[in-house]
């Protein structure tokens, strides 16, 4: 399964550190929407659903957690702990996020606005999904 890390690139001096993303350019669709987690308590998992059409772009600005990514056939693990880091999700990935750290700050940049319709939130109907494509 081709799990896509994108580096940001990151302008960095004395003073600290500064990353800078930009539609079409670093970010490969147009940012309709973006959203972040924080606070997340310990012990939980969110996610538990795949996309029909939607594309992210997640970014842990600060702290970590774990993603279990899965395109119906395989299921591979990914630590999400640099801010100069981005992970893209394609549609039809489901997707599980778990261990967070205290301060976790989750990112996301989404290629259309919430909607619910795109959502695939049981596992068997995605999976037959997958299996029909
Ligand atoms: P939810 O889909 O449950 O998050 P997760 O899949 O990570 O568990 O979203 C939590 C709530 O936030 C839910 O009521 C829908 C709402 N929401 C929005 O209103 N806009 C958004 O962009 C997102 C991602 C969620």
């Amino acid at each position: 399964m081709n799990i896509n890390i994108v580096p940001l690139q990151t302008h960095g001096d004395e003073r600290g550190s500064l990353v800078s993303l930009e539609e079409t350019n670093n970010i490969p669709f147009a940012i309709k929407r973006v959203y972040y987690m924080y606070d997340t308590k310990k012990d939980t998992r969110r996610g538990f659903h795949a996309h029909k059409k939607l594309k992210q772009l997640v970014v842990a600005l600060k702290g970590s957690c774990r993603f279990v990514l899965d395109n119906g056939i395989e299921r591979v693990e990914v630590v999400l702990d640099n801010p100069a880091q981005g992970l893209l999700l394609d549609s039809l990935i489901w997707r599980e996020m778990y261990d967070f750290s205290e301060d976790c700050v989750l990112m996301v940049l989404a290629d259309s606005h919430y909607d619910e319709s795109d959502y695939i939130r049981n596992y068997e109907e995605f999976a037959k999904l997958v299996g029909e494509i």
